[in-house]
């Protein structure tokens, strides 16, 4: 059955604060959104994608996707309402998987591209990538001060991609729209039905470039994969 590949890329980087999308500032000398979109065709070349951009958005270039078929959808107003938008516009099965991956995580790898796939395949509920929490995790109460320390037992850090059966991301999504709830990614969507999607732990360098900060650690990490065989 067709796998769908949706890659929410209608996103502002405000916390950038670049003159331009995050998604289009270079790498190694090419925009963000082409290495995501070469690394996941490299893991799925037969998969559909769909590309979630701004309606306004005039730096996207199609030559960047290296998919066969491939179509374009308006992004919403939150990351979820873009998802929704890629839901809504394919002809998929119930039974069909659809991965939801980053634009802004371009240092995904095909290893960890093909363990959540199987994981989302095996499991009715879904997977996601994800990765145990190390630091000591602490509590404020909006005053910046340290008033308690949260046992960091049992906490994972949410990446993704994340895949799940069509009929219930869709549910799930359409859910948390109607009750107005915000949700940062689609296993928590999935969670309020009272699913558990399983956590298959990913790689630490597989991080969501979000601050200015990160593009040469993003560099750095692409270089190192490079270097390094287990890609
Ligand atoms: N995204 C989207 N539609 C939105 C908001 C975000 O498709 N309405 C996408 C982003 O393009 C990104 C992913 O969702 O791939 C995760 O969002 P985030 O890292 O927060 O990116 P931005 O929203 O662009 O950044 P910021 O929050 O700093 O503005
Ligand atoms: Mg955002």
């Amino acid at each position: 059955s067709p796998l769908w590949l949706v890659v929410p890329a209608a996103g502002q980087g405000k916390r950038m604060g670049a003159d331009k999308p995050k998604q289009y500032l270079p790498l190694e000398g090419q925009p963000i959104l082409a290495h995501t979109l070469a690394r996941l065709h490299d893991a799925f070349p037969q998969a559909h994608l769909v590309l979630c951009l701004d309606p306004e958005d005039h730096w996207f270039r199609p030559d960047w996707v290296p998919f066969t078929h491939w179509q374009q959808v308006p992004g919403g107003i939150e990351r979820m309402d873009s998802v929704m938008n890629a839901l809504e516009a394919i002809a998929a099965n119930d039974s069909d998987l659809v991965m939801v991956h980053d634009v802004a995580r371009p240092c995904i790898t095909r290893a960890d591209l093909h363990a959540l796939y199987r994981a989302a395949q095996s499991h009715p509920s879904g997977a996601l990538l994800a990765m145990p929490v190390a630091d000591t995790m602490k509590r404020d109460q909006g005053d910046q001060l340290s008033h308690a320390t949260e046992p960091r037992d049992g906490l994972w850090h949410a990446l993704t991609p994340q895949g799940f059966r069509y009929a219930l991301l869709r549910r799930a999504l359409t859910k948390a729209q109607q009750q107005g709830t915000l949700v940062t990614d689609e296993a928590s969507a999935v969670e309020a039905l009272g699913e558990a999607p399983q956590l298959v732990s990913g790689r630490r360098d597989n991080m969501k470039v979000t601050h200015p900060d990160d593009l040469a650690l993003a560099t750095a990490i692409m270089a190192a994969q490079r270097s390094s065989s287990n890609r």
